[in-house]
């Protein structure tokens, strides 16, 4: 695992930045597929590329973009959703076509359907070539909380209680917050062909010891990353505290 230790929250979002850029620009008109991620930690990277794509000619033009993640019974319009959510902090500003990010359907009927069928739709495009990454503090990827099938595919999952009340920062109220997810699973994670996995502050730093120093364990999720070929954390000094072998170790 390549690990990418740096000072502040700033720091972490330009070296993210560089490694979406770089392979953006590689993939040129063949388009890459992206894997993006929610939640507050790549919200730093995110407003990078937007910079980058309005000061510094990136294009998102030939990409394509599937989501980790979405709230059930959530339609697509809702604020909270996932979907929303990305279009706001990322893809809305971009060039990336409307059509081309993609999320799982949390107010599908079938859920069982919907994620068969999101999961082909990923397979259909080719794959996932870069896969952004977040972890929750107890260790979970997308919604896969602890304890679950590190071999597992998109399905509905229960969130945990932590994870709701994690969460409920978004809604107006704890009871707002849905109770279960679409999400994909980690064997469709490990399946991208290559992450980038971003954590800041002292609340990950457990998750980012487990991660990178812990056996590989099902109750702690984030731990299948030791099984993928190509994972780059870019983390913080904070979310690198309890790494026992320290950057300035290696120094
Ligand atoms: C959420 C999302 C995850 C995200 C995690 C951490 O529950 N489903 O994809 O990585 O929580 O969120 P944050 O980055 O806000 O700490």
């Amino acid at each position: 695992m390549e690990i990418l230790i740096r000072p502040t929250a700033d720091a972490v979002a330009r070296t993210a930045a560089d490694l979406v850029d770089s392979a953006v620009r590689a993939a040129g008109s063949h388009g890459i597929t992206l894997g993006l991620a929610t939640g507050s930690s790549p919200e730093g990277l995110y407003a990078e590329l937007i910079r980058r794509h309005r000061e510094e000619g990136l294009s998102f033009a030939h990409a394509r973009a599937f989501l980790l993640d979405e709230y059930r019974g959530l339609p697509a319009e809702h604020p909270q959703s996932y979907y929303a959510t990305i279009r706001r902090i990322l893809t809305g500003a971009l060039d990336i076509p409307d059509d081309a990010v993609r999320s799982p359907r949390g107010d599908a009927a079938d859920a069982a359907a919907e994620a068969a069928r999101y999961d082909a739709s990923i397979a259909a495009a080719g794959g996932v070539d870069l896969q952004i990454l977040g972890v929750g503090r107890n260790g979970h990827i997308a919604f896969n909380e602890p304890t679950c099938s590190l071999a597992s595919r998109t399905r509905e999952v229960r969130l945990t209680a932590s994870t709701i009340e994690a969460n409920s920062r978004f809604f107006d109220s704890p009871q707002d917050v849905p109770t279960s997810a679409l999400t994909q699973g980690i064997g469709t994670i490990l399946e991208a062909r290559r992450i980038v996995l971003i954590a800041q502050g002292e609340q990950k730093a457990e998750a980012i010891a487990q991660a990178v120093e812990g056996p590989i364990a099902a109750l702690w999720p984030v731990t299948a990353l030791q099984l993928h070929p190509h994972a780059t954390l870019v983390i913080d000094d904070a979310a690198a505290a309890q790494l026992r072998r320290t950057r300035s170790e290696e120094e």
